[in-house]
């Protein structure tokens, strides 16, 4: 590591579960000496990690300037543009053009995930399987309508997600799984705003998910972490609306016909190769969102099906990926931002790591009638053993803990087994209670992973 004559000062910017598991990274490092999360949440605060994590709630994610001023602010050395929207905003070149090393990737090169519609066209020019696209427009849907029409009259329940090309807190995919829905699928594009204006028609795929990440420094060398499955869906048996996750495992067994070596050379290696020579060097961590598909298709070189493509780590797979690596998280990131990865070896531990998201009820739509409604059994929790409690929309106040909105907590339990891992999560999530009946969570977190390891086609 390029050798600091005193401790860092690390801005991190982003809000959840995923900073919270971020700033206990950093926090980790012996040369770091401060770590602050904008705007971060009231669960890191009272953490505050190793003594050394604070919070500055002053800073909106969607403006360039605005982290730009709170790095200042808060003297970083460094910072770490963890989050979509401030990926997005081009924070990362910003910060850097004031002379603040930034971990992410600039505007240009994180546009594979904020604009999916670019994403499936790189995918179509490189050779990358991604489902059956086709784009439409929210100001003129009769396109859209009958591009539907033609497909219902053939199938009547045929499977499409419609998918709006911009940001949306991981609520722009939805399912459908017949003409009506479809049609109102479309229709909610448009309230989307400027997200929704160029949306996507998808041919759905059944099969089973999973997250791939690499930390890369652009140039030279890619590490691959540990695979991860989240699992996006509100309720049990995958059931109800697509959220921002409620839960994930890590390490992930390749389940189909797929491995994860194919993923790894074809949803990321080659995308890094393209970017550099296509002059957009990704430095960062690049996330791929993966399928197996079930019945139909082998995808080329065993690879699964891609999904996505995000700039940042995944929220909730950081938290059972991220503690679990080994290598000083500051000297892996000076490595990446300084194109010398290569370098240095990284390790991760051997662990299993089973995350679940504690909500509020009506998460993913709206949470006011629960808003402040008292939990209990937090406090214990943060005690337990093997267990790690990351934060995110839950209210602190005077050590009590309300319903704030939408994800409010995530549990991780850690094992040598998964079973050991999914035990222990679910003996933690026993002890929270809540008033009035204001929070739910997933119980089948890990499930399909213990009950099918390698086995489901
Ligand atoms: N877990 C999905 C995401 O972070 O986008």
């Amino acid at each position: 590591m390029r050798a600091p004559d005193r401790k860092l000062t690390i801005a991190v910017f982003g809000n959840g579960g995923r900073e919270d598991a971020l700033a206990e990274a950093w926090a980790r490092s012996p040369h770091v000496g401060r770590v602050v999360v904008s705007p971060g949440n009231m669960l890191i605060a009272l953490k505050c990690a190793y003594g050394k994590v604070a919070v500055d709630p002053y800073c909106n994610l969607k403006s360039a300037n605005s982290i730009v001023n709170a790095a200042v602010r808060n003297r970083a050395d460094w910072a770490d543009v963890a989050q979509d929207d401030a990926l997005a905003s081009g924070a990362v070149d910003w910060l850097q053009s004031r002379g603040i090393p930034a971990f992410g990737p600039g505007k240009w090169p994180a546009r594979i995930e904020w604009d999916k519609f670019w994403q499936r066209r790189f995918a179509d020019r490189h050779c990358i399987s991604v489902p059956e696209w086709v784009p439409f427009e929210s100001r003129d849907l009769v396109p859209a309508r009958e591009y539907l029409a033609a497909i219902y009259e053939t199938d009547p329940t045929h499977v499409v997600w419609v998918k709006a090309a911009g940001l949306c807190a991981g609520k722009g995919a939805r399912k459908a799984a017949s003409l009506a829905q479809a049609l109102q699928r479309i229709e909610e594009m448009g309230m989307l705003g400027e997200a929704g204006a160029t949306f996507l028609i998808e041919d759905g795929v059944d099969g089973v998910e999973s997250s791939h990440f690499a930390v890369t420094d652009g140039t030279t060398f890619a590490h691959h972490f540990k695979t991860a499955r989240d699992h996006k869906a509100a309720y049990d048996g995958e059931e109800g609306e697509m959220t921002g996750g409620m839960g994930a495992v890590a390490p992930a067994a390749p389940i189909g016909l797929s491995s994860w070596e194919g993923a790894r050379f074809h949803l990321i290696d080659k995308v890094l190769v393209w970017l550099y020579l296509g002059g957009w060097p990704y430095v960062g961590i690049l996330y791929a969102g993966a399928i197996a598909d079930r019945w139909r298709r082998i995808s080329i070189g065993i690879a699964p099906i891609c999904l996505e493509h995000n700039a940042r780590w995944g929220d909730p797979e950081a938290q059972v990926v991220v503690p679990g690596i080994e290598t000083d998280y500051a000297e892996m990131v000076d490595a990446a931002m300084s194109g010398t990865l290569r370098e240095v070896t990284i390790t991760e531990d051997a662990l299993y790591r089973v995350s679940v998201a504690v909500v509020a009820r009506g998460y993913p739509g709206n949470t006011d009638a629960v808003r402040r409604k008292r939990i209990f059994g937090i406090e214990k929790v943060l005690k337990m053993p093997d267990i790690r409690v990351y934060g995110a929309g839950v209210i602190v106040e005077d050590n009590r803990f309300y319903v704030g909105g939408g994800r409010l907590f995530h549990i991780v339990g850690e094992g040598a087994t998964l079973a050991q891992a999914r035990d222990r999560v679910y003996a933690a999530l026993d002890e929270i209670r809540d008033e009035d009946n204001s929070i739910y969570y997933r119980r089948d977190i890990g499930l399909l992973d213990l009950q099918t390891r390698g086995n489901y086609c």
